[in-house]
């Protein structure tokens, strides 16, 4: 017995020391935890278990079978975060590179399998060189098998990607399909072809940070949800995003133990500035509703005239979409329109209610939007509020004109409360622009052409600069003071708990993509 002991504890320790003791202190060298360093620090202390330990590759070319290493570049298993069961696959960059090889990619398969029947956040710690050249094929097929569970979790449980180290060619399409992906800043890139092959083909010269580094693809491209500085810091925001989601579909959000108070915020009667033409921070309107300091922003610098996050109101958690008027004015584009209608569907495939803050002054003009496809952009959020069934409510600030007004979760599209504060003003468009329009033959015809538009300006503006023709239709339930907005909305989320919609059959919606 006791020899048999030992042999398993001798395996046990050369699993954990990976690619061994001087890949190990290279790769803390390049300030990187390893794979095991992270899923410790990850998961609740003590809670991990993991699942393959002793998998070697199958791979007998390029004398291959020498070099078999316990565990195959990859650490995969279960345990819990603040309580709560995930599973979890690390890649450990100490052994061939955290290369995928077909026995990699099948340790990442059973785990996946577990959290899909299971039910359970999916978290990948990516931090490869992609393909394990040796293999071929067979990488390439076991790359095709993660995708193909990606898809068929999508929408069931959470998956959440942090890239913390190299992540190129196929490889980055799992991250892509997943809900999240999260980069370490300086210390990670994805992309589908990297700078040699760049260059080879087009020659640009650019760096592997430039072309996918962090800040690029959390700015430019907005391929990344979230960045953090560093590794630790990535891996706490993992943690706290978790406490937003629900283990799966079928659930809600776990509330946060919260006890109201006086809910009125005076804070938020002084936001809106006095001119329609000034912007203000629509951030400050967020801080001002939700409970304190729980708001978790995604996408932060990438199409900022949009805002979307997590926060919480009285314990339960909520995704904000709100426009940012510091930003473009706030109007809707192509990025924005994308960013918030994949934030919309995520939240709606996990039952968490939509609030929405809207100051939006229509669809930016132009024909670089055009020609880039606003129209089929646009209706990508038109059609993802539309098809949500989570309890959703709206706070009109200012601003909600044309196509937009529509679009930003309207009564008519399904929104279930609609607020807006006495500094609406919802319309087709602006005063100008319309009576430029409307009156074109009478300020034409008038002896002071700017006077006469000014006059008009200021008819249509009493008109509808305002929330009360939408209030006298219906399509806005009341018409709120700015410093009550918290008060109500806790109340309608909590009347609305119990919302449920039936929809007719289908195989699934056809979304222009
Ligand atoms: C096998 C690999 C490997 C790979 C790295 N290694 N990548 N082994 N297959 N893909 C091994 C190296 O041989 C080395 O082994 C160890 O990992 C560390 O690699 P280094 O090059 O020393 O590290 P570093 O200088 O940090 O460079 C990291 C790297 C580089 C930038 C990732 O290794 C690299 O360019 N690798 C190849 C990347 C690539 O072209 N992959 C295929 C992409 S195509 P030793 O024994 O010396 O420690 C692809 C298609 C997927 O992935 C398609 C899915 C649909």
């Amino acid at each position: 017995m006791e020899s048999k002991i030992k042999v398993l504890n001798e395996k046990i320790a050369l699993a954990q020391l990976g690619g061994g003791q001087a890949r190990i202190d290279k790769h803390h060298a390049g300030k990187k935890l390893t794979a095991r360093e992270r899923v410790m620090y990850l998961l609740d202390e003590g809670s991990f278990e993991e699942i393959g330990m002793l998998v070697t590759h199958r791979t007998t070319d390029f004398g291959m079978e020498k070099d078999l290493i316990y565990g195959d570049g990859v650490v995969t298993g279960y345990g819990t975060i603040n309580g709560r069961l995930v599973y979890v696959f690390a890649q450990d960059f100490t052994v061939f590179g955290g290369s995928l090889s077909e026995t990699h990619a099948e340790k990442i398969c059973k785990v996946m399998d577990m959290a899909l029947k299971v039910g359970a956040p999916m978290i990948g710690l990516n931090d490869s060189g992609g393909a394990r050249i040796q293999e071929g094929v067979r990488s390439l097929g076991g790359y095709a098998d993660i995708f193909y569970r990606n898809v068929q979790s999508s929408g069931v449980i959470p998956q959440i990607s942090a890239i913390m180290g190299p992540c190129a060619g196929g490889a980055v399409y799992s991250p892509a399909i997943t809900d999240f992906t999260m980069m370490v800043e300086n210390n990670s890139y994805m992309f589908v072809t990297g700078p040699n092959v760049v260059k080879t083909v087009t020659n640009e010269e650019v760096t592997s940070e430039a072309l996918g580094g962090a800040v690029t693809h959390a700015s430019k491209s907005g391929v990344a949800h979230l960045t953090a500085p560093n590794g630790v810091a990535l891996l706490n925001s993992i943690k706290n995003l978790l406490s937003y989601l629900p283990q799966n579909n079928k659930e809600t959000t776990p509330k946060v133990p919260y006890v109201l108070g006086d809910e009125v915020r005076m804070e938020l009667a002084t936001i809106i500035p006095d001119s329609a033409n000034k912007p203000y921070d629509m951030h400050e309107v967020i801080r001002g509703i939700i409970d304190a300091d729980s708001f978790y922003e995604i996408h932060k610098d990438y199409a900022e005239n949009i805002i979307v996050g997590f926060a919480r109101l009285g314990g339960r958690s909520v995704g904000i979409v709100a426009n940012n008027p510091m930003f473009l004015a706030g109007c809707l584009d192509v990025k924005s329109s994308i960013k918030a209608a994949r934030f919309v569907r995520f939240c709606d495939s996990f039952n968490i209610p939509l609030l929405v803050l809207e100051d939006v002054p229509g669809f930016l003009p132009g024909t670089d939007q055009e020609w880039n496809g606003i129209i089929v952009h646009g209706a990508k959020l038109l059609y993802a509020f539309s098809e949500a069934t989570v309890p959703r409510v709206t706070v009109i600030t200012r601003k909600a004109y044309g196509g937009a007004y529509d679009v930003m979760n309207s009564k008519h599209i399904g929104a279930d409360m609609n607020f807006a504060w006495p500094t609406a003003e919802i319309a087709v468009m602006g005063a100008k622009g319309a009576s430029e329009i409307i009156f074109k033959k009478e300020i034409s015809e008038a002896e002071d052409h700017e006077a006469k538009l000014l006059e008009k300006e200021a008819e249509y503006a009493e008109l509808f600069a305002n929330p009360y023709t939408a209030a006298q239709r219906g399509f806005i339930d009341e018409v709120i003071l700015p410093e009550d907005t918290r008060r109500k909305l806790l109340k309608a989320f909590s009347m609305l708990e119990g919302k449920t919609v039936h929809r007719p059959d289908r195989k699934h919606g056809n979304i222009p993509l």
